[in-house]
């Protein structure tokens, strides 16, 4: 598949994964991205995870014919890009592998210290010339490890953006929309490092960026603005979309009938509503979402005098990605000494400037009076 003049993806699909870092859902798979850029002298991007050598392999021996890669650029060392370093190498012998002083060190260390290459360490600003392609590095620390790095091709107006700009989802004819799975991809793979996301973006400001080519998902040739300007919302924690996510943990009805309840309060006033049942749902896409409404209301019932499991996983993943500036209800439940609310409150402690609404307490079953607070509580989310 041709990106640009002289460029050609050569990366793959996983089809059959089912949890993206032993973790994530994805019911549409992902891709493993890796380009070829063949000037002068030739560059291949990463490598691909592994199990998919041959078929990356024969995708770069497609496209070069028998020509040899004079150069492996390694933009990340984490094994779903870089497991087949070794493999590379042991097919063509002669390339230069380039990389950063810290992917030099996870290579000893993922392949071991009698692993012999040649290799090219690069810095923020370093650049290599292919040809007509002119290639400049930039360091990119923490998004998403501290080895990355990303590559601009002033010819093609080409960025290799390592994971940002990455989603969920194998590649196919048929494009599935970008937005979704990209955020759910951010939130949940490098959310937490929004400063660092801040650097690399202030860092690219000034370049021409017409191609991007991230580690997942499909290089992107259009809508390049509105991309990068929703890579700045996410990750300065600005709010992406008006509205509000209920999410809740309910055992037996109770808590999700007032959650429910309050969501058509919300909806009858015009207001968007998501939500989240946090027992059942997929929890990255919780989490994203909660990211990119301004408005978040969580309810609970009370469990072993804290709260229920997953609530409490639901705010530590928030909080751990430096969750904030957002207005926060709480709705709780308790048969005989809730603590839900209590609880809620202190895991969202580390949460900078969260404005609170007037909270809830439910004794087993919403009452009359708890409807009308939900009432009141509808009202002063949509006013704020
Ligand atoms: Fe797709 Fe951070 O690896």
């Amino acid at each position: 598949m041709k990106i640009a003049e002289d460029i050609y993806y050569v990366g793959v699909n996983d089809r059959k994964i089912d949890l993206f870092e032993d973790q994530y859902k994805v019911k549409n798979g992902i891709s493993y991205n890796s380009y070829v850029i063949a000037d002068d002298k030739v560059a291949v991007t990463d490598t691909v995870g592994e199990g998919f050598e041959s078929e990356w392999l024969g995708n770069i021996t497609a496209v070069l014919k028998n020509r040899a890669p004079d150069y492996l650029i390694i933009h990340h060392m984490e094994p779903d890009h870089s497991a087949n370093i070794r493999r590379f190498l042991s097919v063509f012998p002669k390339a230069t592998l380039v990389g950063s002083p810290m992917a030099f060190t996870m290579i000893k260390q993922f392949f071991g210290s009698d692993f012999d290459f040649n290799k090219k360490i690069i810095k923020d600003g370093d650049s290599l010339s292919l040809g007509k392609h002119e290639l400049t590095f930039f360091t990119a620390p923490m998004v998403h490890w501290p080895e990355v790095i990303m590559t601009y091709d002033a010819f093609s107006k080409t960025f290799f953006s390592a994971d940002a700009f990455g989603r969920f989802g194998a590649i196919s004819p048929e494009e599935q929309s970008w937005d979704d799975e990209a955020r759910r991809y951010y939130f949940g793979i490098v959310g937490k490092y929004g400063q660092q996301v801040q650097s690399v973006l202030k860092k690219i400001s000034p370049l021409d960026i017409q191609i991007i080519c991230p580690l997942h998902g499909p290089a992107l040739s259009g809508d390049i603005k509105r991309r990068i300007g929703l890579y700045n919302v996410w990750s300065s924690y600005a709010i992406e979309k008006q509205g509000c996510i209920i999410a809740y943990t309910s055992v037996y009805g109770h808590t999700e009938k007032a959650a429910k309840l309050l969501s058509e309060l919300l909806r009858e006033k015009g207001c968007e509503v998501k939500v989240f049942d946090l027992a059942r749902c997929d929890m990255s896409e919780a989490v994203a979402e909660a990211f990119s409404y301004g408005k978040l209301i969580l309810a609970s019932t009370t469990y072993n005098a804290g709260v229920f499991p997953p609530m409490h996983r639901f705010i530590e993943e928030l909080t751990e990605r430096g969750f904030g500036n957002r207005t926060v209800a709480i709705i709780e439940n308790g048969t005989w000494m809730p603590q839900a609310a209590k609880v809620m409150r202190e895991l969202l402690s580390e949460a900078k400037d969260i404005k609170y609404i007037q909270p809830v307490k439910i004794l087993s079953s919403p009452s009359d009076e708890n409807i009308s607070q939900l009432k009141t509580m509808a009202s002063e989310l949509c006013e704020s």
